[in-house]
Order: C-alpha cells, then structure tokens, then sequence
C-alpha cells in the first residue's frame, strides 16, 4: 500500500498521508513526503499536506522508538518542507499530536477543521517534542503557549489554536476543498519559523509552568526538560535551541522514565483487547438498567449515558431514586455549563434517562448493572428479582469490589450471562473499569463488556475471580505491610512521606483516613482473622473503637482542624500507637525509608506475581495498568511490574527472601511465577499467560 500519494489540484500539489490508524509518522510515511517535495510540478505554486483517514498526523511513530533511526529522520523531513521553493499549507483534522503539529509548524500555513485538536503530549511518554516543537511554538504562538502544549502535555481545540496564532484559519466542513482553495489564494508566501524572531521574554509564564510542572508532574523528567529546552532556545537562539532540545530528547528517549511509559501507552490499548483464546461477538446494546441509585449508581448510569445507552434507573428507595436522578441531571448541567459537553448532547443525556417505578421497568435492558450494597445476600436477592422479570439473554452486571462473582451467577438461570464491572469512584470520572469474568461467563458477555468499557471511555482490564480481584487484592498486601511497619516502630508520617516520595500520591495513612477507618472495620467483620494479617490493624482497630475514623471525624492516624483536609500529625496518635505496641510486647525499633518502600511496593509486587501466575489477569501488562489509573501508581515508574523488572526481578526475589526469614513466610513467600522469571531472565510486565 502507497502511504503517500500526491496529485495536482489546479496548481496546488496535495501530498495525502494514508498511513492508518492514525498516520503515525513512519519511516514510509517520511520517505514519501521527502520524495513529493523532491520533484515538485512546474505547473504547481503551492503544496497541501492532508491526511486520509480519522485524524491529521498523530505523532511520531512510537514503536520505532529505542531501534536504530531509519533516514530520513523526521528532521529531514521539515527540512524538506522549509526548504521547498512553494509555501505548505498543513490542513489539519481530528489531531495534530506530536510530531504531527511538530510537522505542520515546519509548514507555512496551517488550516483546521473546527473539531480539530493540536498538542504536543510527549511528556505522557516521558518525552519532550524532539523535532523543533520548542522552538518553532514559542516563535509562531509566543512563550507561554509554547510551555503550556509541552509541559502539561494537553491538546488545545481548533478555535484556541486560531486565537493564540497556530491556525491561521479554520472551517466548519469541506476542509480539504477550502484548504485547497486557500492554498491557491491566500498562501502565497513562504514563511519559515526557523527566521522569526524570538518571542520577548516571559518570566512570569516560565515560573508558573515551572511551578506547574512540580506541583502536577511530581517526580517526572520530561516537563522539566520542556521548560530547559524552551528558555535554551529564547536564550541561544533557534539552532541552539534545536541542537539542545534533541539532545534532551534522546537523553529521556532512553530513559527508565520514558520507557516505562511508553510501556503503559502501549499496555492500556491492550488491555482493552480480548485475553488470549477469547473470540465472542459483541452483542448490541441500546438500553441499559442501573440498580440502586447511590453514589456509584449515579456515576454508572452518567457513564452510560455518555456511551449513548438508554438508562432505565431504579431504586427499591423512591427518596433515594429521586435523590440519585436529580444528581445525575446536576451533572449533566454542569458539563454543559463547563463547556464539556453540547446543548444537543445534554439534551440528549436527559432525554435517555428515565426512572424505573418497579422493578419491571428493567423489561426491555439489554445488560442491568446493580450498584446496591457490598453484601452478598442483598446482590442475589436484586439478581433473583431481575432474574424473574428481565429476558434471559440480557447481560447481568454486577459492581462489586470483592464479592464471589461465581457464587452469585450460580443463584440465577443462565449464569453464562453474569459478570462483574468494578467502576472505580466516582464511576464517571475514574477511568479504570475492571471487567471481572466469571467461571460461566461466555465470550460473547465478556467482549460485549470490553465493547461497553470503550463506549464510556473508560480503560478496562479484565480479571478472573478471586478476593478483591487484581486491584484489592493486590492492595490488601501493601496495606498490610504499612499497618505492620506502624506496629513495629515506623509513625504513620514516616510510612507516608516514604511512599509519597518514591511517587504514589498520597500515603496509606492518608488515605485509609480519606477513605474512613470504619469503612475497613466492617469489611473486616466479614472475615475470618485466617485470611487476614489481624496484628496490621490493630491500630485501625483501636482509632475507630475510640470513634476515630479519619478525616469525616475529625480524626483518625491524623487530626483535622475545622473541616480542612490537610492531615495534622497528632500526639494522641503517638500514644494510641504506643499503648498498642506495649500490650502486643513490642519494642519500636528505627524503620528507614528503603525498608518501607521495599516491603510496601514488593508486597504489591509478590501479590500481583502470585495471581498473574493463577491466571487472575491475563497479562503482567494488565497489572501495570490497573495499578497505574486505579490506585495513582506513578505512570514513569510504568506500574508495580514495570518497576520490578527495572530493579531486577533477581533483586526482588531476594528481598522477598530476606523479608522471609525475618518476618516469616506466611505473607513473603516469593510467588512461584516471579522466581521462574527472575530465574530464567524474563519479565513480569510483558508475561502473557
Ligand atoms: N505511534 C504508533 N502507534 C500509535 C500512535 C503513535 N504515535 N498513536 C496511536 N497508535 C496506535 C495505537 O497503539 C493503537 O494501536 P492498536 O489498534 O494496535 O491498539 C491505534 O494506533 C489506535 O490508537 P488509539 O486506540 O489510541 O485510538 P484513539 O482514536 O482512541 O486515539 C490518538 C487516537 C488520540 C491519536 C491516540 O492514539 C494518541 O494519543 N496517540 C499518541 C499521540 C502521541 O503521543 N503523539 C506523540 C508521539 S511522540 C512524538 O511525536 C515525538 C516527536 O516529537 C517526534
């Protein structure tokens, strides 16, 4: 297949870039652009670039990234282009990412559709533009604009892009033929960003990105390297501002940071595919019933709603049913009024949602997602009652975080059509999706979710059956190991500093006091002490008898003063903790920063190694993503198994070895999976099963 061809239009030369899906900037796609410039018709005064397909230009071509550069380089290419005798004209639709927008600022003109967006989201590759997006923005849209695309990383719509300068027009429809014609009649000249002048200094638009970079991308390489970049140029000028940005570009191209995020890039679009030896046919779904009208109900409902769904929603409380359908009708107003969403969509969203008065409302569902309370008994008895009204095909869901998917779906006929879907809360707004596939469930069911976690917009990961799945159960294990290293002598505000500085964004304590401490208590009080580590919450245990339950309490392993948030160290803790460790005849000994970390994130570690090699997820990548947009694992490190195999699976092995004989080997013992691959030199992340 040609990926780019070119043929007159009147006296305007357009080169069409056809590389799909997305016209990612490939060797091919490079060498063709190089050879239509290089044998331009006499009959030709102007040239469009236009890509077929869904999008303009997404970027470079990211796998070609870390193997030996193919010429030409992306470089030769603008420079074919600035030094082509007729002015360019970029006409841009969908999105101009990267090396895309990197591409039409080499051009002398740019045009856009009005749906268009540009940006430059290298930094959520661990990247910065490595083709004289620094240089050439800052020249064309001034400093702050040329920071604000490559430091937060964030692509602009079609209408910004022509107020700070980067189109120079934009149309409603017909972009190809008003590009052409523009080409023809108003691009007449060349207008080369490498001779601008330098935009004047901004001080004010460098401090504040700075301080963006740092308070937002905590811990990364990249945005800082933007901002290095940028000011080089305005300083040295454009050469030396180019010659700079690429060394930085190849410095981060191999680093741990890029690496492991060009890993999850690749990984979320993964995990949304069907596990190995899954080949169902996605079944249509038009409507779809909510059960309960909570706060995950409400978030469930607005995420099928945004997926195009008709929703039926009901509550076996009509006062909370109204509750939950007044919010869910607040929402949609405040996307519409935050711009987020169109009068017609809004209008759409209200108009596809109704109230169901009983349970027969369900009649016509599809697929029922019940969102009722985390209680086995109470889940089978809304499954019975949908089971005797809904018709048999239709999809049972349930939002569970932890409950026996097997055990439910056995309760009702035709098991085969039951799953999990474990939103994260607020449902509408996290973007993982656990897709949890029962011992039942047929392909058909499971692709059909996949399906639907695309529609939301959500990133899904599918999991087998066990205890809390891939993301709880895996938590369960660092929670464990905080609550133990609190007992034997670290204080909660060394454990969370240790981890919030390796890069998680907040510290289980923290957290479990965000979360509520009452929250675990009762889950606890389901369990039999067997199946969990009873001495790590002793503390927790003690706080919420004393009526401490974290942040809605005013305090927990913190105290809060007068409703803020910020967690204040409190001495009363110290003395809790203190009477704990004397009763349980301990004597606190000095925990370090390596030890937490080390026993908190190899815990995760071991946990996760364990239930990839029973075949709970499907693959090491999965792990990483889950872990990455459910629990704020930090994307550079590229999830718990992309950072275990930067460490050395060896190492690991070992630690958790060591960990073993001094802490005994009910909760260290080294998951068989983890000791095959550190032996044999493979990896956790890339595992398949
Ligand atoms: N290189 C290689 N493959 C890419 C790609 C790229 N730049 N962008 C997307 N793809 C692939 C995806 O991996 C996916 O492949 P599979 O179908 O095999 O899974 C396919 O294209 C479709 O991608 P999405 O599922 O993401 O499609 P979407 O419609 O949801 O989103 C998109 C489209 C917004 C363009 C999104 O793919 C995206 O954000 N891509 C990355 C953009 C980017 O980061 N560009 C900068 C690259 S670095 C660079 O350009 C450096 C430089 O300065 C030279």
């Amino acid at each position: 297949m040609q990926v780019v061809s070119h043929a007159l239009e009147g006296a305007v030369l357009v080169i069409t870039v056809d590389n799909p899906p997305v016209n990612a900037l490939s060797h091919a796609v490079r060498e063709g652009i190089v050879n239509a410039l290089s044998d331009l018709p006499s009959e030709a005064e102007a040239v469009l670039i236009v890509c077929a397909g869904r999008t303009f230009i997404a970027g470079a071509d990211i796998s070609e990234f870390g193997k030996p550069p193919l010429s030409p380089g992306l470089a030769d290419v603008l420079e074919a282009l600035e030094n082509c005798p007729l002015p360019v004209v970029a006409a841009i639709h969908g999105q101009a990412l990267g090396g895309g927008l990197e591409l039409s600022l080499a051009c002398d003109y740019r045009v856009l559709d009005s749906k268009a967006r540009v940006g430059l989201p290298e930094v959520n590759l661990g990247l910065i533009p490595g083709a004289g997006g620094t240089q050439r923005l800052q020249r064309l849209a001034g400093v702050d604009t040329g920071l604000k695309l490559a430091v937060s990383g964030k692509p602009i719509s079609a209408n910004e892009a022509l107020d700070v300068g980067i189109a120079d027009a934009v149309f409603q429809d017909q972009l190809v033929t008003n590009a052409v014609a523009f080409a023809a009649e108003t691009a007449k000249q060349k207008r080369c960003l490498r001779d601008a002048p330098a935009p004047p200094m901004d001080t004010d638009a460098f401090d504040r990105w700075t301080g963006y970079a740092h308070k937002k991308m905590r811990g990364q390489a990249a945005p800082l390297a933007v901002i290095d970049a940028v000011r080089h140029g305005l300083e040295n000028g454009f050469e030396a501002g180019l010659k700079h940005e690429r060394a930085l570009f190849e410095d981060l191209v191999s680093s741990h940071q890029s690496k492991a995020m060009r890993h999850l890039f690749f990984a979320e679009r993964l995990a949304g595919k069907p596990p190995r030896g899954v080949e169902g046919k996605p079944i249509a779904l038009s409507q779809a019933g909510v059960v309960g009208a909570g706060t995950m109900g409400v978030g469930i409902a607005l995420s099928l709603l945004a997926a195009g769904k008709d929703v039926v929603l009901f509550d076996v409380k009509p006062a909370a049913l109204s509750v939950g359908y007044d919010r869910i009708r607040a929402v949609i107003d405040g996307d519409l009024a935050k711009g987020r969403i169109s009068e017609t969509e809004a209008a759409s969203r209200r108009q596809r949602l109704t109230k169901a008065e009983d349970w027969s409302g369900f009649d016509q569902c599809d697929i029922i997602i019940e969102a009722v309370f985390e209680d086995m008994e109470i889940k089978k008895t809304v499954f019975a009652a949908l089971a005797e009204r809904v018709r048999a095909d239709a999809i049972l869901a349930t939002n569970t975080s932890y409950l026996d998917i097997d055990e439910l779906a056995r309760s009702v006929p035709h098991p085969n059509r039951v799953l999990g879907l474990h939103f994260f809360s607020p449902a509408h707004i996290m973007k993982l999706l656990e897709i949890v596939r029962g011992e039942a469930t047929s392909d058909d069911v499971l692709v059909t979710a996949l399906a639907l976690g695309k529609q939301m917009g959500k990133i899904s990961v599918v999991s087998g059956v066990c205890h809390g799945f891939i993301g709880n159960r895996m938590i369960s294990a660092y929670g464990r190991e905080a609550g133990l290293l609190l007992l034997e002598g670290a204080s909660p505000q060394a454990i969370d500093k240790a981890v919030t500085d390796f890069g998680m964004p907040m510290g289980p304590f923290t957290m479990a006091d965000m979360a509520g401490l009452d929250i675990g208590y009762s889950n606890r009080k389901k369990l039999s002490p067997d199946q969990y580590e009873t001495r790590a919450v002793l503390v927790h245990d003690q706080l919420v008898e004393m009526g401490r339950k974290g942040q809605k309490t005013g305090s927990g392993f913190y105290r809060y003063e007068d409703g803020n948030r910020t967690p204040l160290h409190d001495a009363k803790t110290d003395e809790i903790i203190a009477a704990v460790r004397t009763r349980e005849g301990i004597t606190p000994r000095e925990i370090d920063a390596e030890e937490i970390v080390e026993r908190c994130i190899f815990a995760l570690i071991n946990e996760g190694a364990a239930l990839l090699g029973e075949g709970i997820a499907a693959r090491g990548s999965d792990v990483d993503v889950v872990y990455a947009n459910g629990y704020g694992f930090p994307r550079w490190r590229g999830g718990p198994f992309s950072y275990a195999d930067q460490v050395g699976l060896d190492y690991v092995a070992e630690r958790i070895a060591s960990f073993a004989e001094r802490f005994g080997t009910r909760w260290w013992t080294p998951a068989p999976l983890l000791i095959e691959l550190a032996k044999s030199g493979g990896a956790l992340a890339t595992h398949e099963n």
